[in-house]
């Protein structure tokens, strides 16, 4: 063991962790997935910073995988946490924060004629295929192949302890591709519940790429066609991509969405949201969790959709993202690395050209680490309000580093 190890409270951390949790910790926060130089446990964060159980601050590029998104710790939305906490939170049933909130949303996305609430992305995208298969009487839905919808039996990534069965009425297509999309609509027979779609195809440790508006009208009239109905998760890209739904813009009507993450700036809140034809169905399912109706997080989620506009968020974060990418860019030109630098400013992702082993993103990501940048080598990453222009150069500043080790390392690809 060498003194340093011994010094780390994140060492020590995890090696008592490791006696006490399956595999030291799970899921995408076990950091045996990243690399060993990661800290696996923070001890505060602020704005746009975090700070390591050892003292170390990084400009934190992940924003705890997508839910901080006006920053760490933000005053108004801990201010508005505080005065719920008073009042109560976990009572026989919702406070009134739970109407207001309810209609604050349906209000701001235009899809939604109703609103149910959960925690995690997980909860809602497995109630949205619940209230489409009640509501069509059908079995199948359709999704994208590798895209992410959450951990659940259903569409975990990892299919250990899971069953055949479980994912016996899904099908799968390639994201963005009509004729496949359509194969797997024939392959459906007439048992077509529900096709779910991310807004745009963010697949782990690939090159992002956006929807193609076309094939989002595709699918939207098959499903009007054949009576099923499209579902959008925007558990990851909502209230960062748009104050409403994600497919607003591209005016693609949605019969479900599925949100979580932003909505309520790193509280735990997820959310179904509906039009008036599935309101019945959302009615006769059976949906419940012993927090689901805690009052703090619905307190968090509506300071935080006020905020995101009172202060512009969308404009800060597409401001952030902007300056990054045109700093990205310009520093791997002057490496002389070929990279792609992919998805909206708000969510981009980052590869080198040639790197199947992902060895130079991991050499990246390590050199970004050590000089006060916190990125993930293989997930997207996600802009902040707190991100100003000092922010970003200080992020740049530590990517500068990261491009110059993989010259070093790996010279030019
Ligand atoms: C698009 C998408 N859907 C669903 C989920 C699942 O959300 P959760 O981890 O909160 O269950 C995620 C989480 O990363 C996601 O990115």
């Amino acid at each position: 063991m060498t003194s340093a190890a011994i010094q780390s409270a994140d060492v020590d951390l995890s090696r008592r962790a490791a006696k006490v949790v399956p595999g030291g910790m799970y899921g995408h926060q076990a950091i045996r997935h990243m690399s060993d130089s990661y800290p696996q446990f923070f001890l505060t964060g602020d704005g746009a910073l975090i700070t390591d159980v050892d003292g170390n601050e990084y400009v934190d590029l992940m924003c705890s995988w997508g839910p901080v998104v006006l920053g760490h710790r933000d005053p108004v939305v801990n201010d508005a946490v505080r005065a719920q906490m008073e009042m109560g939170d976990c009572l026989d049933g919702p406070g009134p924060v739970f109407v207001e909130l309810a209609e604050t949303l349906v209000d701001a996305i235009s899809d939604a004629e109703w609103i149910l609430f959960g925690k995690n992305g997980t909860d809602a995208t497995t109630a949205c295929l619940t209230i489409a298969r009640a509501h069509t009487s059908r079995s199948v839905v359709l999704v994208a192949r590798g895209v992410y919808h959450g951990a659940a039996p259903w569409c975990t990534p990892v299919p250990n302890g899971t069953l055949a069965s479980d994912r016996a009425a899904m099908g799968y297509f390639d994201y963005n591709d009509a004729d496949d999309f359509d194969r797997a609509v024939q392959a459906a027979g007439g048992d077509l519940a529900a096709v779910m779609l991310t807004p745009f195809r963010h697949v782990e440790g690939e090159d992002q790429e956006l929807v193609d508006v076309e094939f989002a009208r595709h699918v939207r009239n098959r499903c009007d066609q054949l009576d099923a109905l499209l579902i959008v998760d925007d558990v990851r890209c909502g209230f960062r991509l748009a104050h409403g739904g994600s497919w607003e813009s591209i005016g693609v009507r949605t019969d479900l969405s599925a949100w979580s993450k932003a909505i309520a700036n790193g509280y735990p809140l997820a959310a179904v949201t509906g039009c008036e034809a599935v309101r019945d169905a959302a009615t006769t399912v059976f949906l419940t969790g012993s927090f689901w109706m805690n009052s703090t997080p619905m307190a968090a989620a509506l300071a935080t959709i006020r905020r995101l506009r009172d202060i512009d968020g969308l404009a800060l974060m597409q401001r952030a993202g902007a300056r990054l990418r045109m700093g990205i860019l310009a520093q791997a030109a002057a490496s002389g690395l070929t990279i792609a630098y992919t998805g909206p400013d708000v969510m981009p992702y980052l590869t080198f050209a040639g790197d199947t082993d992902r060895r130079r993103m991991t050499c990246f990501a390590e050199a970004a680490l050590a000089s006060g940048v916190y990125l993930h080598p293989k997930h997207n990453w996600f802009m902040s309000c707190a991100m100003d222009d000092a922010v970003i150069d200080r992020a740049l500043q530590g990517t500068e580093v990261a491009f110059a080790a993989v010259r070093k390392h790996f010279g030019p690809n």
